[in-house]
């Protein structure tokens, strides 16, 4: 059974890793998807990709920090799908990396505009276009780092992936009444070029320690946080609201 048939959503940060795999994955459950991230050209692939396995999607570029894109994204949704159920508010970037002594204000305020303020913006055009359907699901990628785990070099990062869990808790008592639920989802480290595991020059020892993080000595495919989301998409979590959905492969609990 296709779960998201007949639904319409929106993903971004969907040119790669976890956006990307959820792209496919919505589509292949039946949603019709507007895919979103800055490259045009991977969302072109994506697309294509998506329409060979019978699906349908629609790309539209654009910076997840600018409100009119917010806007846009939501339109497409309405005027190409005819409305709006699910919108995985994904796109988000570590930033510069440094000790709070060295970060710049200017490179704070990128990182929370890129990973809370895009937030913030998504869900305030995509709520007048769930309520107008009776309901939907807004989801957020947040992280272990920020909720349960502080890594030096990173406070912008886990300012804001902490920001997505307030967020997501006011955004869920707000929005119950209306149908329509909220939650975030909080991935371990994944197989992304977000990952430091494949940052350019990472050595092989860089991605043991990271993998050693994690309960199960690895990390998570992209893939496997895209099924957490799709559960989160769809009615088999319709009770479900205002969770921090660890989905970390026990980074947070293990001492190993
Ligand atoms: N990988 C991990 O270990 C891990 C762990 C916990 C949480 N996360 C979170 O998971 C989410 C997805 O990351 P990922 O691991 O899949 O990394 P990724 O493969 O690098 O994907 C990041 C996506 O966000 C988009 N993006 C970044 N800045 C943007 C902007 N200003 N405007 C529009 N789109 C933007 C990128 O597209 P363009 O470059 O084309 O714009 C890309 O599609 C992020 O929120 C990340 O913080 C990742």
């Amino acid at each position: 059974m296709n779960v998201l048939s007949g639904k319409v959503a929106i993903v971004t940060g969907a040119s790669s890793g976890i956006g990307r795999a959820t792209a496919i994955l919505f589509a292949r459950q039946g949603a019709r998807v507007v895919v979103a991230a800055r490259r045009q050209h991977e969302l072109d692939i994506l697309v294509s990709e998506i329409a060979a396995t019978g699906g349908e999607a629609v790309a539209l570029a654009g910076d997840v920090r600018d409100e009119d894109h917010a806007r846009a994204l939501v339109e497409q949704a309405v005027n190409r799908f005819g409305g709006l159920d699910v919108a995985f508010n994904n796109a988000g970037a570590a930033g510069t990396m440094a000790p709070v002594t060295d970060l710049s204000l200017a490179d704070w305020q990128d990182v929370i505009a890129t990973n809370l303020t895009s937030a913030f913006l998504g869900a305030r055009h995509q709520i007048p276009a769930m309520a107008a359907r009776g309901g939907g699901s807004l989801i957020f990628t947040s992280s272990f780092v920020g909720y349960t785990a502080g890594l030096p070099a990173m406070a912008a990062y886990a300012a804001a992936k902490a920001g997505l869990v307030g967020l997501t808790q006011v955004l869920a008592a707000e929005l119950g009444p209306k149908g329509i639920r909220a939650n975030a989802v909080l991935p371990g480290g994944t197989d992304t070029p977000a990952n430091p595991v494949n940052a350019p020059g990472a050595t092989p020892e860089v991605r043991t320690f990271v993998e050693g993080l994690h309960a199960l000595k690895r990390i998570a495919t992209p893939e496997e946080i895209a099924q957490t989301v799709l559960h989160l998409a769809s009615d088999a979590s319709s009770f479900m609201t205002g969770t921090a959905l660890l989905v970390d492969g026990g980074a947070s609990i293990n001492r190993t």
